[in-house]
């Protein structure tokens, strides 16, 4: 097999070994995908300033992300359906966090439950927590959480309603796929994916199995989502959930200086700036040109994190110039885990860390804490 060398190697692998309907749900955009686009192209315009003859002895690229220690401060962003990736997916991406160091964060629409995760980890992990109607249901959710000894909760405001990707309804996404002559003859080709599978029981959605409405395939829950989740959600149930969960509090999906600073009123921990990936609204503009007005207006009053688009431990340096405290991975650790399951987490973990550490090194930088805008070329972003 031809090396693995960078995140598009473990992309082309994925797309060779994931079925077509799982692979395009975790690359698609909405609509146009033009966000989702510009989340990876903007990376690109912010370019370093190279520094020499400093002593670069004794690097680090150890952090702090809400208060806990990190290898790096990056961390696996809550992603749905991550176990159609690669059977029991959601454990082996946590496995790979916990070995390496860094927080994984498990969707509510995760194939395992929070259970299995804590069943089959012995670090704390993050819960990402989406907004339902059902508030007793939200509660048990979070006394789960916090059962299974999650260190802090990702509550994601931007999926109040549901962005449409084509891709998914071309393949007639569900999960288990439907038997279908397509999905047959396109399983045919991913015996390893099939093999997998067939060794283990879970194909449910673990978190909201037990809810009132049950969802057995994702035909039903693109329903479920539209009439469980709140199109109603206003920053009062963000202060309800607060009081409710009492730990560490990461809201995500912030993209406008308002927002944060209702974020900062809030009492949260933190705030992601994130446009889902470029899977909700298409047409706003990429994270990382988001950033640099959020963390002008708070990052003095609350710790600004931010994802979409990081492809290279480069665009993690990027995103840390810019200001961001933390960065989350999503597409790149689901390539990793398509690809070679628990392996090719590990392996998209350690590209990044060698990336950031040789970026940081050519900079002239040893400790990932010192990175701020002085290192990149404008020492502003670029005028998007
Ligand atoms: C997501 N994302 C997401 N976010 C969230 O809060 N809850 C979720 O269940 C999901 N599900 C999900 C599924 C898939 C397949 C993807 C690709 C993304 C968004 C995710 O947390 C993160 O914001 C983006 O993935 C970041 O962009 P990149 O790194 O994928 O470019």
């Amino acid at each position: 097999m031809r090396p693995i060398t960078n995140i598009e190697d473990l992309r082309v692998l994925a797309e060779r070994r994931v079925p077509r309907m799982f692979y395009d749900y975790a690359d698609a955009g909405s609509w146009t995908e033009s966000t989702y686009r510009a989340n990876e192209e903007d990376f690109q315009q912010i370019k370093f300033r190279q520094r020499v003859a400093v002593d670069l002895n004794n690097r680090t690229t150890r952090s702090t992300m809400v208060g806990q220690d990190v290898a790096m401060p990056v961390a696996l962003a809550p992603t749905g359906l991550t176990g159609m990736q690669h059977a029991d997916g959601e454990i082996l991406a946590a496995r790979a966090a916990e070995k390496f160091g860094v927080p994984f964060t498990l969707s509510t629409m995760s194939i395992c439950a929070i259970e299995d995760i804590a069943a089959h980890t012995s670090a704390p992990f993050w819960f990402q927590l989406y907004v339902m109607k059902d508030r007793v249901f939200i509660e048990k959710l979070i006394e789960r959480a916090k059962a299974a000894r999650c260190s802090a909760l990702v509550l994601t405001l931007d999926l109040q309603v549901l962005g449409q990707r084509h891709k998914d309804i071309v393949n007639g996404m569900s999960a288990p796929p439907k038997l279908t002559v397509k999905n047959m003859l396109n399983l045919m080709t991913k015996p390893r994916w099939c093999w997998n599978m067939l060794q283990t029981p879970r194909r449910q959605f673990g978190n909201i199995v037990g809810h009132a409405t049950s969802v057995s395939d994702l035909s039903s829950l693109s329903a479920w989502t539209s009439q469980q989740f709140d199109p109603s959600l206003s920053w009062d149930d963000v202060e309800w959930i607060k009081k409710r969960w009492g730990g560490k509090l990461i809201i995500k999906g912030i993209m406008e200086v308002e927002d944060a600073r209702r974020c900062v009123d809030s009492g949260a921990d933190a705030l992601i700036v994130s446009n889902h990936g470029g899977r909700q609204l298409d047409g706003a503009p990429s994270s990382i040109s988001a950033l640099p007005p959020i963390v002008d207006a708070v990052g003095s009053r609350i710790e600004v994190h931010m994802d979409g688009g990081v492809r290279s431990g480069q665009d993690v340096v990027r995103a840390l110039a810019l200001g961001a405290k933390g960065v989350y991975i999503g597409r790149p650790f689901l390539y990793g885990l398509g690809a070679m399951g628990e392996q090719g987490v590990t392996r998209c973990l350690e590209i990044i860390r060698n990336e950031l550490d040789l970026t940081m090194a050519f900079c002239g930088l040893r400790d990932v804490r010192a990175i701020d805008r002085s290192i990149i070329l404008p020492p502003r972003a670029p005028d998007w």
